[in-house]
């Protein structure tokens, strides 16, 4: 089965769209992969919504839009890489998160964990032609499941070995950890947000650059600065490190409160986003360490996402992580851009074939549950 799998992430960078071919799973084959930017208006619109006050006009509109851009993006591919849209059988449709919680939270007098991905699946299917699978997360909570994460279904078929054991990092706004045993069973395979990933060291390049720049290309802002080990210990100092997973972290933990107790230390921005760089790399590896070592052998650590191309990132979990080989997750066939559009496109074909695809052990769900929507076209 050819389907496409479509992700937009917390970063707000672009549309992630991945085709892949699905013989059977244990055959996977991406067969072309690209990123389309969101433009600055529509970066903008979505942040305008993104946990915050607003009108529900603005969410509806955008949740019909984005389809329309998803649709567009999807054509683009195929036109480029000259693979006929009606070859494409089914579509994985993550959608844009504009609020997650999965912590109850009291609404008329009652308590409820809820999330929220905008980016309509008929719309999608209509402009396509073809059958969409979106909406996946609240199915897993509806099962008493946190939602997230989701793409450790994907890791672990992708990516388990019989005799290593293995860890996959994606770092997108947020990173977070697929933790793998040698011949793993589904149910021992954990995975968590570690905390930040780009997305302090985003704001605060953008801060320092009045929006000129949206992230720290190749580390060149990071490389410049000085970490303060006094601001990181103060940063680290958060109950969040400490929790046993599962859990999950979102924009609301790193958003724009967080970036201003870091301006607060009046550090010149080249030390802050090192900072910030020497934070998100100094969780993942007290995670892996905390969460990870003690059920498991480290072996392989395999990277992906925007993260995975910050060379001062890749160094510091080099130094802080010795021992254990860390490879970009291109070396195993699966491009760190792609990855996560390809692992919805596995979420979609697992709902088509009437398949649970959350990991229990993963989200926290009281039972594996088959994900999503089906709009047909
Ligand atoms: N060359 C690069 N150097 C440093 N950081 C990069 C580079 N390319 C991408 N990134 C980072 O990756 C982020 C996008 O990562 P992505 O995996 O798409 O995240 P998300 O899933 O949250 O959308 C960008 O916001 C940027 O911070
Ligand atoms: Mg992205």
């Amino acid at each position: 089965m050819r389907v496409a799998g479509i992700m937009t992430g917390t970063s707000l960078d672009g549309i992630d769209v991945a085709i892949v071919d699905i013989p059977r799973l244990s055959a996977l084959k991406v067969v072309a992969h690209t990123t389309i930017p969101y433009s600055k208006p529509v970066r903008e619109a979505i942040l305008a919504v993104s946990n915050r006050d607003c009108h529900t006009a603005e969410i509806s509109r955008l949740h019909f839009l984005l389809p329309e851009l998803y649709a567009t993006a999807l054509r683009d591919l195929c036109l480029r890489e000259e693979i006929p849209l009606d070859s494409i059988e089914l579509i994985g449709s993550h959608g844009q998160t504009i609020f997650h919680e999965d912590t109850p939270a009291e609404v008329a007098k009652q308590k409820v964990a809820s999330t929220l991905q905008i980016g309509d699946g008929s719309v999608l299917a209509d402009r396509t032609g073809i059958p969409v699978v979106s909406d996946f997360r609240p199915r897993d909570m509806a099962a008493g499941g946190k939602g997230a994460p989701l793409v450790p279904y994907a890791d672990y078929l992708l990516f388990r070995d019989r005799k290593r054991g293995r860890v996959t990092l994606n770092i997108g706004g947020i990173a977070n950890v697929t933790a793998i045993p040698p011949s793993a069973a589904p149910d021992q395979v954990i995975a968590f947000d570690t905390g930040p990933g780009n997305m302090v060291m985003d704001q605060l390049v953008s801060h320092a650059t009045g929006g000129k720049l949206t992230y720290d290309r190749d580390g060149k802002f990071s490389r410049r600065g000085k970490a303060s080990r006094e601001l990181l210990a103060r940063l680290m100092d958060d109950p969040y490190y400490m929790q046993r997973p599962p859990k999950t972290a979102g924009r609301e933990q790193y958003g724009s409160e967080f970036v201003e107790t870091m301006l607060a230390s009046g550090l010149p921005p080249e030390d802050l986003v090192a900072t910030a760089a020497l934070l998100t790399a100094s969780t993942i590896a007290s995670a892996i360490g905390k969460f990870v070592r003690p059920r498991q052998p480290v072996d392989d650590l395999i990277v992906s996402g925007g993260g995975a191309r910050n060379p001062v990132l890749m160094d510091e979990l080099r130094v802080m992580l010795p021992g254990v080989e860390l490879e970009h997750s291109g070396k195993y066939g699966i491009d760190g851009d792609a990855k996560e559009a390809v692992a919805f496109a596995i979420l979609a074909h697992e709902t088509w074939r009437r398949r649970p695809s959350n990991l229990p052990s993963a989200t926290g769900a009281r039972r594996g549950v088959i994900l999503g929507k089906v709009s047909f076209a």
